[in-house]
């Protein structure tokens, strides 16, 4: 579904030139549940932009669905990220001044689809059920807990069915009990056939993950099934550390 080879990336500051992918090589097929793990500024975000349609990179290839991303022109790409890609982040990005429900429907006003009011509420209202909202629909982003936002962002990002659903440390601005909430609503995306890419520093948030792929100053270091990557290990020491803590 997304295949990437040699993709390279250069940011131009002033006289300077920063090379923030180096040659990444990915493939990740439909209904995978894949982390990206890696130190600040190892390119995370810049590879999940690309992915998301939402940069091109310098060099390299990226094929979605088998179409050639690299060479779209500004528009077709606006549309294959409103048919094909929804977008969840660290800082949730809602409207301050409008409801959830108004909040998820919004996409909805803005794409192609040209559906009618009550089609667009009812499946922002579907889309806020999913996740576990129906009974805060109406309120507004500052009467919502972080992790209700984060629902309330998911449910916005899953409204168009998107073929990939994009986490940029999704639970970075979460407590650890929402964080294992926020985890099991792309649990439940995942096991209805979502494809899902989370960008996240936590151990614990990529071992519910399947795929661990970790770069390092724009290159790919890893790119393991979770059973052999580090992650697990972390989280099986943890379990072990919290069976001895309480026996
Ligand atoms: N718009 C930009 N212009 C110039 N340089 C940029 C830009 N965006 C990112 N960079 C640089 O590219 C490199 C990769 O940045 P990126 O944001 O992808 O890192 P990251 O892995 O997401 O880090 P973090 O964990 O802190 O979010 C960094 O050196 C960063 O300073
Ligand atoms: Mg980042």
């Amino acid at each position: 579904m997304i295949q990437v080879r040699g993709l390279r990336k250069v940011y131009r500051v002033g006289v300077e030139e920063i090379h923030a992918l180096r040659g990444v090589n990915l493939q990740i097929g439909s209904n995978e549940m894949v982390a990206i793990m890696g130190a600040s500024g190892s390119g995370k975000s810049t590879l999940m932009n690309i992915v998301g349609c939402l940069d091109r990179p310098t060099a390299g290839r990226y094929e979605l669905d088998g179409v050639e991303v690299g060479r779209m022109d500004s528009e077709q790409l606006a549309y294959v990220r409103n048919e094909k890609i929804g977008f969840v982040f660290q800082s949730f990005e809602l409207l301050p001044r409008q409801d959830a429900l108004r909040n998820v429907e919004l996409p909805l006003i803005y794409s192609r689809s040209q559906l009618d009011g009550s089609t667009r509420r009812r499946r922002a209202e579907a889309a806020l059920e999913r996740v576990g909202l129906a009974d805060r629909m109406d309120h507004r982003p500052n009467q919502l807990s972080g992790g209700q936002k984060q629902r309330v962002a998911i449910a916005r990002a899953i409204l168009n069915e998107p073929a990939i659903l994009l986490a940029d440390e999704p639970t970075g601005n979460l407590d650890s009990q929402t964080t294992v909430e926020i985890l099991g609503i792309f649990a439940k995306l995942h096991a209805a056939g979502q494809t899902i890419i989370i960008v996240t520093h936590e151990n614990e948030v990529a071992a519910h993950c399947h795929r661990v792929v970790r770069l390092r100053d724009g290159e790919i270091l890893s790119d393991l099934p979770i059973a052999q990557d580090a992650a697990s290990q972390y989280v099986a020491a943890a379990h072990a550390g919290a069976a001895k803590g309480s026996a």
